[in-house]
């Protein structure tokens, strides 16, 4: 069997805090005075914080001064951590601690490779922040996702060749950051949205028992 290691991304995969995301930048849509729904709250997936809110002023159609920006980012993101301060263990989406458990028993190591800067406090809310091998977030990278650079920089705290990553992501920027790697993606959501993925999974629970040990026969195939 050959070595293999994992890379997570964090929102969408192992928690949910779009619905918090979303709560957040509703509340400035309606500050700023236009509609901001569930279906606008999708483009933000995967993409950083300072494209969220590129997007959204998009959506609104409205201009503002780069000090005005910094100003609701600030805001935006004070908002949204006073939910990611209520968050505990039981916001762990289905399957994930399961799926860390089977990786710890098959001694393959994984990292987090995440867009969020507030990754290391949303780990440490719900109590995982101590099983990952390391972190690569938000606060690591220069080139947002798509760009594989998040995901490059996890296989180097892996110690291992992208060839040897599998990345489970929700986004299809993530999805698409992964294939660019050379990586194992797979892909965690609806499968047509997420089509570009080498695997799809609707959740962490519908993964086979088997599949982690399939992917380092695959890999050990391929090299
Ligand atoms: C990603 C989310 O994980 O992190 C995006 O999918 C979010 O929706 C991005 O915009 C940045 O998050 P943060 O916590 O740095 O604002
Ligand atoms: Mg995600």
């Amino acid at each position: 069997m050959n070595k293999i290691g994992v890379i997570f991304d964090l929102d969408g995969v192992i928690v949910d805090t779009a619905k918090y995301h979303f709560l957040a930048w509703k509340d400035l849509a309606d500050h700023l005075g236009f509609e901001f729904t569930e279906a606008h709250n999708e483009l933000l997936k995967g993409v950083s914080r300072v494209r969220s809110l590129e997007i959204l002023l998009d959506i609104g159609n409205i201009e503002l001064s780069e000090e005005k920006k910094q100003e609701y980012l600030v805001s935006k993101n004070d908002h949204y951590l006073e939910y990611i301060y209520k968050m505990g263990p039981e916001e762990i989406l289905p399957g994930a601690n399961e799926l860390l458990n089977t990786l710890d028993a098959l001694g393959i190591p994984y990292v987090l490779g995440s867009a969020s800067k507030n990754a290391p406090l949303i780990l440490k809310q719900v109590g995982l922040f101590n099983r990952f091998a390391g972190i690569v977030d938000g606060n690591s990278v220069s080139k947002a996702k798509p760009d594989p650079e998040v995901f490059l920089i996890g296989a180097q705290k892996l110690h291992l060749l992208p060839e040897q990553c599998v990345v489970f992501e929700d986004a299809i920027a993530g999805v698409e950051a992964a294939n660019r790697a050379h990586m194992i993606s797979v892909g965690i959501g609806d499968a047509k949205t997420l089509h570009e993925a080498d695997f799809n999974f609707n959740s962490l629970t519908e993964i086979p028992d088997n599949f982690i040990e399939m992917l380092m026969r695959k890999t050990a195939e391929i090299q």
